[in-house]
């Protein structure tokens, strides 16, 4: 068996592991089950990662059954959820059956979700298999579903019993779903391990598992400080506000990772405009997204458009407009009540042809 490398989250009411592991489904999720007692073990995944991985996995637990779902954002709803519950209900699920979410965070967040309102909440144990769901979204307890009039609008916090990221499924994952994840690694490194944005960089990089567990590391700090999100769990939303905007008003034809690594050259460029940080800043910044093959600039998008979703996006408070900004890498801030026009300046430098 490969080596381990187990950080533990601080829960709301437990810790729990989070495993990275080449081959952890196989070996470290099947025996952290087979050491509890679930009447069914649900696994929950969708039509591209359940037949890679779900139908192994559901082989090597106890009274597990595989359900998929079809593969996407768009079924990220109340619908598919609603469905779910029945299928939990045909396979004989009670309140102490397992719900195993398989897939990249939009299994993650339906299925999480789906364990948290079954019977008033079931265990749950998520297993991501995209980098960014190993990386942030498996993380922290945040679990929902869209909503038509926009993302994540419905969910709750429910913590896993432990988190299983099996760093030899990223050996299936499109390489434009890899440059996301890495897009929130580069996040995490910006702020608060500039030592990571270095070695993501280096000629030789380092190897996948220690790549996610330094980010691992810095969402676990921000989210066991502020389980919440009152606070300093914020910090995690760098970039994000431009990403949302960009998501928003492309009508989703921007993924989220390349939304993020434009956010953070945004980030970073208004960062240096409002007087906070150095120049070199925006510079360090959009090496790093250029060279991990991420878009630092948008065509066809108009910059008022964006501010307009910007200031509908629900991490503005009092319609004032809020940004996660840098001092230097590993020192962020929050700041209050930039201006319009500093916004749309950054936007505007950041626009490439009509
Ligand atoms: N809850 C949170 O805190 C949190 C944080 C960040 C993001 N999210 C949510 O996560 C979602 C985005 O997650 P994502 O980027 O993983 O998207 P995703 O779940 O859509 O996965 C991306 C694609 O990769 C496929 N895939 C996943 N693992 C694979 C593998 N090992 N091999 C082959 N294909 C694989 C998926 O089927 C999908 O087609 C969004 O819904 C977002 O809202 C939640
Ligand atoms: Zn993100």
């Amino acid at each position: 068996m490969e080596p381990a490398s187990i950080l533990t989250i601080q829960g709301a009411d437990e810790a729990y592991p989070v495993v990275i592991q080449p081959g952890a489904l196989a070996e470290a999720l099947p025996a952290f089950v087979g050491e509890r007692r679930f009447s069914r073990v649900a696994v929950i995944s969708n039509t591209i990662v359940g037949p890679l991985y779900g139908e192994a996995l559901a082989a090597r637990l106890p009274d597990a059954f595989l359900i998929t779902v079809p593969d996407g954002e768009a079924h990220k709803t109340l619908g598919t959820a609603t469905a779910l519950y029945g299928e939990l209900l045909a396979g004989g699920c009670d309140r102490s059956s397992l719900v195993i979410a398989l897939g990249g965070g939009v299994i993650g967040d339906l299925a999480g979700f789906v364990a948290a309102t079954f019977m008033r909440g079931v265990a749950l144990i998520q297993a991501p298999t995209s980098l960014l769901a190993m990386v942030d979204a498996s993380l922290g307890g945040k679990v929902g579903v869209d909503l038509p009039q926009g993302k994540n609008l419905v969910g709750a916090f429910k913590d896993p019993l432990a988190v299983f990221a099996d760093s030899a499924a990223l050996h299936t994952l499109p390489p434009v779903e890899r440059r996301c994840g890495l897009a929130e690694v580069l996040k995490a490194g910006l702020i608060a391990d500039p030592p990571l944005v270095e070695r993501l960089l280096a000629s030789e990089p380092p190897p996948i598992e220690d790549v996610i567990a330094r980010a691992v590391r810095v969402k676990k700090q921000a989210v066991e400080q502020d389980r919440l999100e009152r606070g300093t769990r914020a910090y995690l939303n760098l970039g994000h506000t431009f990403a949302h905007a960009i998501e928003g008003v492309s009508g989703y034809a921007w993924k989220h990772g390349e939304a993020v690594a434009l956010g953070l050259v945004a980030a970073a460029r208004l960062s240096v405009q409002r007087g906070l940080a150095a120049p070199d800043l925006a510079a360090t910044v959009e090496q790093a997204v250029t060279a991990l093959g991420l878009p630092a600039r948008y065509a066809g998008l108009d910059p008022a458009a964006l501010w307009d979703a910007m200031r509908h996006d629900k991490k503005f408070r009092g319609g004032s407009a809020r940004f996660v900004l840098l001092r230097a890498t590993g020192d962020p801030c929050v700041a209050d009540d930039v201006p319009r026009d500093a916004v749309i300046a950054v936007l505007e430098s950041l626009r490439e042809g009509p």
